[in-house]
Parts: C-alpha cells; structure tokens; sequence
C-alpha cells in the first residue's frame, strides 16, 4: 500500500486560477457567443519585445552551430546573465550584489514554492493575508500547517491582516516566526512600502533572527519616486532577506520563464544546537541538485533585456500597462468604487458593492458583464469581500470592460 502526502488533503479544493479559469469555461459552453475579457490571472498580454526576440533567434542560430552549440549551462546561470543582473538590477540602486549570490530559474512561482524546502520542518512561517497562495500552499504541502479552519485559516500559519484599516500593511507579529513572507509592490493589493516600512521589518528580522523572503517581482511597475526596489537597499538587510526576482511581468516571460533569486553571502540559518549555516550554500546544493539551470536561448533573451534598446522597448510595455491601471483605477473611481493599488502596481484591488462576497462579485462580473477577475477571498480570508484587477489586458479590452461595468451600474 502507498501512503500518499496527506498534507495535500488539507489543501483547498483547487488552485485559485484553475477554478477561475473552470468556472470561465463553463460559462463559455454555456454562452459560446459571449466575448469575455479576462483580467483575472495577471498574465501579459503584449509579446515579446523586439530587441529580446531578436537575441533569441541569434542564440537559436548559434545552437546550431559547432562553435556555438551549448550543452547543460551552468545550474546558476550564465556569467552574461548574472553579471548583466548584478549591474542593471542591483548596481544602479547603489547596492552591491555578486554573481555568486544570484541563482537563475524558470519562474518565481516555483522559487517562492521551493525555497521553504532548504528550512526545518517545523519552522514558523508568517504571511500576508491576502497573500499569493504559493506561499500558503507550499507550506501546507510540506507539512508546517494543521488543517483549515471555518474562518479559511490553516493552523499553525501565523497571518498577518493587510486591511483597509492598516493601509494594507500588516502589523508585525505578536508570535515571532522564522520565515516572513512579504511582497512589494503587494500582489493582491498593489500597496507599495516605502523605506521607512522596510526598515522595521528588517530590524524585527534582525532582532528575532527571522528571515525575510522579499518577493519583488513587480518592482518594475513602481511608478513614485522614493520607493525602495529592492529591500538590499535597507542597510542590514543582506543579514535576513532572501529576494525574489521576475522577468515574467518586467519583460514579457510568462510564457517563456526566466527568473532569479538573491541570496546574500551573510545570510545565516541555524542547526537546531545553534550552529549558523550558510543559506546561500544548501540553496546551491538544491538547485544544483535539482535543476539543470534556463535555456541557453531563454537566458540571452533575458540579457537583452538589460541592452539599451531592450529597456527602451520594455519601458513602453509597462507604460502600456500602467496606463491600464490608470484607466481601471481612475474608470472604477468615477463609478463609485473604493480602490486601492495600481499606481505602483499592476493589481487594482477594490472593494465589492453592496458587500457581496467576492466570489458572488466574480460570478456577477462574469454573468452580466462577461468580466474576469480575481476574487479576494482567494488569496486568504481577509481578502473577502474584495476584488483584483489585472492592468495587464489589452487597452481596448480594459475600455470595454470599464465600459460594460458602468452599464451595470
Ligand atoms: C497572479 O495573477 O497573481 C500571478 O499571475 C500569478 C503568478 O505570477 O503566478
């Protein structure tokens, strides 16, 4: 008899975009003519850019070659990539980063899930709530939580509310816990935290010896002068911060997967008799372990966003989107809606009418105005009775659907 992962049975029914996209489907059976907008999952919608598909078909080309055929790169990536990464990333912050501490990946999703891997058992893990359920479900899969409760908590999760009431910003924690999920610019909410925010948290890191795992995957879209892009741009923070990087949403690479995760050479973790380990080092002996590192071509896509014509052609793609938001924002607001995100962010977050759940809004959206969204609850109970928008659509798109939501009003 096999005994299956019965963490997996605490698990809610499915992923959150799957049963968006089941229930999208049933409705389209059912109304095969109906043109639905979906600004639900937060994919893009623009292709590649110009200058990163050209480098693809060029390494295409040199893979067919003898001189330029590339067998199993580097499991960390290639030198071109982390340097070009150190430089553009990090070095115009003013802040220093070696190419030994980033490791190149196919996607955030899968380093935000894999890294609780590399800490113990039964470490205490703190998130946002709303939070992107990677960070829940992966912990749940691996065991660090109990059941879900009726009010959608797991056990032995510590949350950490973002409301309206606290600018959604999570209060620190009564109960101090050794792994603390935060995400800037914040998906869902689209709230950005300013230096000031990130220092508090560094220092109660410090003070607790936590580690902070810092999801930056929308550092791209940060619009306001002042906001930290990088939380290594907060003194102290090489000591307890991991950070996670995308060019999924920077560049396009949703479809293609590229990305990145820093970890400081400082940064400790500690044997259960209190001897310090080198974090950097099991992550290494993980990812060598388990991965044969990006494509060769993939990773000279990802290079070329850093060319001077790459920035330029990617700088457009997210003015595209950001005037979505703007648009979304600004469109909602006129209505009546409570809004929140979407100036430093791709996400707008709003409140749902006549305090529906959001689950009822998502169905009412998509029955009377053939809409896809997000809805709140899905990214944890304090999201209930709320909404996300991605600005990542079409712009003729998000005008209808703008459009089709003010006709329901
Ligand atoms: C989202 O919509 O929250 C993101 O697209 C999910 C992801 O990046 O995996």
């Amino acid at each position: 008899m096999t005994k299956i992962n019965e963490n997996y049975l605490k698990l809610k029914a499915g992923y959150l975009f799957p049963e968006i996209a089941r229930r999208v489907k049933v409705f389209s059976e059912k109304n095969p003519s109906a043109k639905i907008i979906r600004l639900g999952i937060g994919d893009v919608t623009l292709p590649i850019v110009p200058s990163v598909v050209d480098a693809m078909v060029s390494a295409a080309k040199e893979m067919g070659t003898t001189q330029g055929f590339h067998g199993y790169g580097p499991e960390q990536g290639y030198s071109f990539l982390l340097k070009a990464i150190a430089e553009n990333d990090y070095g115009k912050l003013g802040v220093n980063i070696q190419e030994n501490e980033i490791f190149v990946s196919d996607g955030s999703k899968c380093d935000c899930g894999n890294i609780q891997e590399i800490f113990s058992h039964d470490a205490k893990i703190a998130v946002g709530d709303p939070v992107y359920p990677v960070y829940v479900d992966t912990n749940v899969m691996a065991g660090r939580t109990g059941d879900s409760g009726s009010d959608g908590r797991y056990e032995n999760l510590i949350y950490m509310p973002s409301t309206r009431e606290n600018g959604f910003h999570p209060d620190f924690p009564k109960e101090a816990p050794d792994l603390i999920y935060l995400c800037y610019p914040n998906n869902p909410t689209g709230t950005v935290a300013t230096k000031e925010t990130l220092k508090a948290w560094v220092e109660y890191a410090k003070k607790h010896k936590s580690i902070i795992l810092f999801d930056s995957a929308y550092e791209a879209f940060i619009s306001e002068k002042g906001i930290p892009r990088s939380i290594y741009e907060i003194e102290g923070a090489r000591e307890v911060a991991i950070e996670f990087r995308s060019f999924s949403k920077t560049a396009g690479f949703t479809g293609l997967r590229c990305a990145y995760i820093v970890i400081p050479n400082e940064l400790k973790g500690f044997t259960k008799d209190g001897k310090e380990v080198s974090v950097q080092s099991l992550w290494s002996r993980r990812h060598t372990t388990k991965f044969n590192g990006v494509s060769y071509v993939t990773q000279k896509a990802a290079e070329a966003v850093y060319s001077t014509r790459g920035k330029k052609e990617i700088a457009e793609s997210i003015a595209y989107y950001m005037a979505n938001a703007k648009a979304i924002r600004e469109g909602l607001s006129k209505l009546g809606y409570d809004v929140f995100g979407g100036v430093n962010a791709p996400y707008i977050w709003l409140k749902t009418p006549k305090n529906m759940s959001s689950w009822d809004f998502f169905d009412h959206l998509l029955d009377k105005a053939q809409v896809v969204g997000t809805p709140g609850s899905g990214f944890g109970p304090s999201g209930e009775g709320y909404f996300r928008l991605s600005a990542f659509g079409k712009k003729e798109d998000v005008a209808e659907a703008i459009q089709r939501i003010s006709a329901l009003s």
